[in-house]
């Protein structure tokens, strides 16, 4: 400590020159070294802030760069002077409106703004600048009825995990009468229409894509029409027996028309020809944009073995375009609960899906010869208890419950829904059902597996005898299901 003490000394005093000198040197070096790392910052790696690699500005410092390089990059400012221009000339926009661009990446629309005359704007970002203040799109830091003009732009709807919380807020913070205007990837009518489904209390201006820097997006305009923010649309009531309808845009009507056919015709090799089908069929989400919807959700009715279905085909072979899908799997089997109840992101309903609540059996059991056991390890076909089989066993009894009634509560208009359902003829109860009480509107894509006495491989010439339903009687049900509106396809 003492020695230590007397080098300072040395050094305040300036006894020792040849030391003296070689501090100088050295600490010059050192200024030298940073200014030179310095240079290299500012020129090359404007962001360095946002590394971890060298940080010598605070953060306000930091958005100076990005000030600077946005005026470098004058195509981005030009690009959006233009948009608002247009904006104006049509009436959405004006000098005098007080306007917010929500989730910002550069500050760019904030700049071009000012720029061309509308001073009283502002942007939003967790990145926040000179013309950007601290702000998340699901958490706008303003009050009520704020703004004559939002702007979304860049995809930041789209990218949005939360499209539902994003869009309430704009509908919270814009005036009355104002307008909100997004620009997205999304192109198609069905994601324009789930666009619309989240922006309860406007009104659709107009649409169209416009050419952006280097893609094609649509823009399009809203106007806040009244204060509801949160209703969706109205499905028919579980009693109602009036609401057998659900309400099908045309270009749904569309979707269903251009899907694969059903087959009509009952194939002598079903084992081969319905199997088959499996890659004809053009599942939803390749051939539309399902973004903003609120959630993603796979319903796997009838679900067996965690592979047999939901691991080896949805998860592998559904197209999702990113999105996580949230699974429920539905099965009475208490073999398969075990596994299943260890995966993650799948719910277990350890239920028979049937149209009311009550005990069901595995009519199977009641005749358990060898061939029966082993369709035992699928699931048996379930019939409402009689009162004459209280000898079966417990082990026999399952629980059915009002799988209607439940997806009414689980899922609503604004979610994606797939539906798969296994359930060994019980469709022809419960597809009515779902008709029948409106719960149906609520699915975007189903695939039905179509118990019927099919022909035997094992046996050319005889038709199962475990299913009644004739071939026809399927095909009725599942055409009659594409009529009302709803995508199905044919499973195997
Ligand atoms: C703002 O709007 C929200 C949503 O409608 C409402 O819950 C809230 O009470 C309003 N706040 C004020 C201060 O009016
Ligand atoms: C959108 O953001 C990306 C960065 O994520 C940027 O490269 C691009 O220039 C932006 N485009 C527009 C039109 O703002
Ligand atoms: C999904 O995400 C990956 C990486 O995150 C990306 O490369 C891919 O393009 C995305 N696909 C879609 C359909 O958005
Ligand atoms: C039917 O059963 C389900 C699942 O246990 C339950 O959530 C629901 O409340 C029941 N409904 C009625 C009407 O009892």
């Amino acid at each position: 400590m003492s020695s230590a003490f007397s080098n300072i000394m040395e050094l305040i005093t300036g006894k020792p020159n040849l030391l003296r000198n070689i501090l100088v040197r050295l600490l010059s070096f050192f200024v030298l070294v940073f200014l030179a790392r310095f240079a290299y910052l500012v020129t090359r790696k404007p962001n360095a802030c946002d590394s971890v690699d060298f940080c010598f500005f605070s953060s306000d410092a930091s958005n100076g760069y990005a000030q600077i390089s946005g005026e470098g990059d004058g195509r981005l400012r030009n690009y959006y002077s233009s948009v608002f221009q247009d904006l104006i000339a049509e009436g959405y926009l004006s000098p005098n409106s007080k306007t917010l661009c929500i989730e910002t990446l550069t500050g760019e629309d904030v700049a071009a703004l000012k720029e061309i005359g509308v001073s009283n704007s502002v942007g939003i970002s967790t990145k926040p600048s000179p013309e950007v203040i601290y702000g998340r799109a699901v958490r706008q830091p303003f009050g009520n009825n704020t703004f004559d003009f939002e702007f979304s732009g860049n995809g930041s709807l789209d990218r949005s995990s939360q499209p539902v919380k994003f869009a309430s807020e704009i509908s919270r913070t814009l005036k009355l009468g104002g307008f909100f205007v997004v620009h997205t990837a999304a192109k198609d009518a069905y994601s324009l229409d789930s666009l619309l489904d989240l922006f309860a209390s406007c009104r659709l201006i107009r649409y169209h894509d416009i050419n952006s820097l280097d893609s094609s997006i649509r823009e399009v305009v809203l106007m806040k029409e009244n204060q509801i923010l949160d209703h969706g649309h109205k499905i028919p009531s579980i009693d109602g027996n009036s609401g057998n309808k659900c309400p099908v845009p045309g270009y749904e009507r569309e979707l269903i028309r251009n899907a694969e056919p059903l087959i009509s015709e009952e194939p002598l090799k079903p084992w081969i020809t319905l199997k088959r089908n499996r890659n004809n069929i053009r599942y939803l989400p390749s051939v539309v944009d399902i973004s903003f919807k609120h959630r993603y959700v796979y319903i796997d009715v009838g679900a067996r073995s965690y592979g047999s279905s939901i691991g080896s085909w949805f998860q592998k072979q559904y197209p999702k375009q990113n999105k996580t899908f949230e699974i429920y799997a539905i099965s009475a089997n208490k073999a398969f609960h075990e596994e299943i109840r260890t995966k993650k992101r799948v719910t277990l309903l350890p239920y028979a899906a049937w149209v009311r609540n009550e005990t069901l059996f595995f009519e199977i059991t009641r005749k358990p010869t060898r061939k029966n056991e082993e369709n035992f390890r699928g699931m048996g076909r379930v019939q409402a208890m009689q009162p004459l089989s209280n000898f079966v066993g417990d082990s026999d009894k399952i629980e059915g419950f009002d799988f209607a009634n439940w997806l009414k509560n689980a899922v609503s208009e604004r979610d994606f829904v797939v539906v798969k359902m296994n359930v060994e003829g019980s469709e022809f109860h419960l597809v009515p059902r779902l008709v029948e009480t409106g719960a149906i509107c609520l699915v975007d894509e189903m695939l039905v597996e179509c118990h019927y006495n099919r022909w035997q491989r094992c046996c050319p010439g005889k038709r199962s005898s475990k299913h009644q339903k004739t071939f026809a009687q399927c095909l009725v049900l599942l055409s009659s299901l594409r009529e009302s509106g709803v995508l199905v396809h044919q499973w195997w």
